[in-house]
């Protein structure tokens, strides 16, 4: 009998502590602490996801600016569904900032996530200087530092980065032993701009490349704890597996890309083909399955671009040419083209015409111009002698850093359309969805439309203006 109620007993507290996780509260009396080095969009989602369920965490960037705005609780880039939760946890002081003080930051918690960029170089390599700087640094403060420390790199790195530049450069200054006094993981993100902090909180997986098993397991277990009762499947892998899981999971996606836009290429050749109905029905195939197969004007972005390039010198370095992915690269450089060979098609010269611009961020619901395929083709419209109006939603103050004086920018569809001999539509913003043929009649100067990202239907918006779209075989 007795032992039936401590069995009772032991479920219903088991229960209520799912209970308590289910509603962000741990069942954990101490907590570690966290540290997020660089506040780009993955540290600062990692530190915002982080602090919202309840981890006191402390957010460092080198960028003084930036840490003003986050102390106000101020997001420094646009992303949905990030500025509520961010202000909240400054309100309740489970997230500060620190400018410059990656010292404090270490000592200070139990994990350092390291999230600074690693950009291109000009031969398509990554730059490690960030990652070299910060490595250096934390490694610097482990040495003042009593207690065991985990350091996680959540960084984009090259394969072979967090065993041979980052450690090393840790066990120098802090004249400590790797799995002895402190702990080094590889933990890549997955986030989707536009939906990163959303993505931050529901992983489809998480990747722990760990050098010893202590901190693999310690990291582990804050994933498990973190996620509560909807944990992902959780993989523990080399460092270098996990470096290179990241790049093979972005190289395949930029490449199911650039192969429908070739597929989109070939439909625009046979009549009456059409990629759209192609794509669909492939992506009925289990085996293939239905997404990244929107063809358009190429992937752009902060990564795809980035780490494609990087994963292909990474293997020249290794003396092997990866001709798959050079492909996908050579795609994705001249499919923004195709709207520029549109235009000439319907207008013969662009010199002096006026052409309306849809979009100009890399994707929807973002403000960032990264790689965004309006800039070649903006670039190449200019070159041919056109004068460009073009619009978006929420991308005018970066996309007025890169394009400057070179074209005009309108605060609305209507102005943007007025007046114009062409529009292309580069972006799927979703307020572009719902514009009618008739709307474009009513506003521009000649009906000719482009669909770049294929979100308007042929059959209707055939019938009414001049129209051209990727992959449409008319
Ligand atoms: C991508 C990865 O999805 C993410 O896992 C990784 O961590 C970072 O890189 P992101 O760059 O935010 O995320 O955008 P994503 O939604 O993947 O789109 C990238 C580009 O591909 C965009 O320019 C988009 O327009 C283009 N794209 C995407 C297509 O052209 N067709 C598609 O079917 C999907």
């Amino acid at each position: 009998m007795l032992l039936c109620y401590v069995n009772l007993y032991i479920f219903s507290m088991i229960t209520l502590s799912k209970l308590l996780l289910s509603f962000g509260v741990s069942s954990l009396s101490k907590r570690p602490k966290i540290s997020v080095i660089g506040v780009g969009y993955v540290g600062l989602c990692t530190a915002v996801g982080l602090a919202s369920r309840g981890y006191s965490v402390i957010a460092c960037d080198i960028e003084v600016e930036k840490i003003n705005k986050i102390n106000q609780g101020i997001p420094p880039f646009f992303e949905p569904g990030i500025q509520e939760k961010l202000s909240e946890c400054i309100r309740s002081g489970m997230l500060k900032g620190l400018a410059n003080e990656t010292d404090r930051a270490v000592v200070e918690t139990d994990f350092t996530y390291v999230a600074v960029g690693t950009p291109s170089k000009p031969d398509g390599s990554i730059d490690l200087t960030y990652i070299e700087s910060v490595a250096l640094n934390i490694g610097k403060a482990l040495k003042q530092k009593n207690g065991y420390h985990i350091t996680i790199i959540k960084s984009t790195v090259v394969p072979g980065t967090t065993q041979n530049v980052v450690l090393p450069l840790l066990e120098r200054e802090s004249g400590k032993k790797c799995d002895v006094d402190f702990g080094l993981c590889m933990n890549p993100e997955f986030l989707r701009q536009g939906s990163a902090f959303q993505d931050t909180l529901n992983a489809d997986r998480v990747v722990i490349g760990s050098h010893d098993k202590q901190a693999g397991d310690k990291l582990e277990a804050l994933y498990r704890d973190f996620y509560s009762i909807h944990v992902p499947p959780i993989i523990q892998t080399t460092l270098s597996t996990a470096e290179l899981i990241k790049y093979a999971s972005n190289a395949m996606l930029a490449t199911k890309i650039s192969f429908i836009n070739t597929i989109a290429n070939i439909c625009e050749k046979i009549p009456g083909t059409d990629v759209k109905v192609v794509a669909e029905v492939m992506g009925l195939d289990k085996r293939i399955g239905p997404q990244f197969l929107d063809a358009g004007l190429g992937y752009g972005g902060s990564c795809f671009p980035k780490d494609v390039k990087a994963l292909i010198a990474c293997s020249e370095a290794f003396d092997y040419t990866p001709e798959l992915l050079v492909a996908t690269e050579n795609v994705n450089k001249y499919q923004p083209l195709k709207a520029v060979e549109f235009c000439r098609q319907q207008l013969g010269t662009l010199k002096d015409k006026q052409i309306a611009v849809l979009g100009l961020a890399f994707k929807p619901d973002t403000d960032d111009l990264r790689e965004a395929r309006a800039i070649p083709i903006i670039a190449q419209l200019l070159a041919e002698g056109a004068c460009i109006v073009a619009y978006d939603p929420v991308a005018f103050p970066t996309a007025n850093v890169i394009f400057k004086n070179s074209i005009r920018y309108a605060d609305s569809v209507v102005g943007c359309l007025k007046g114009a001999d062409c529009c292309i539509l580069v972006t799927e913003w979703s307020e572009f969805k719902k514009l009618t043929p008739d709307f474009f009649k009513a506003h521009m100067k000649q009906a000719i439309l482009i669909d770049g990202r294929r979100i308007y239907d042929p059959q209707i918006f055939n019938k009414k203006l001049i129209f051209s779209a990727i992959g449409l075989g008319q």
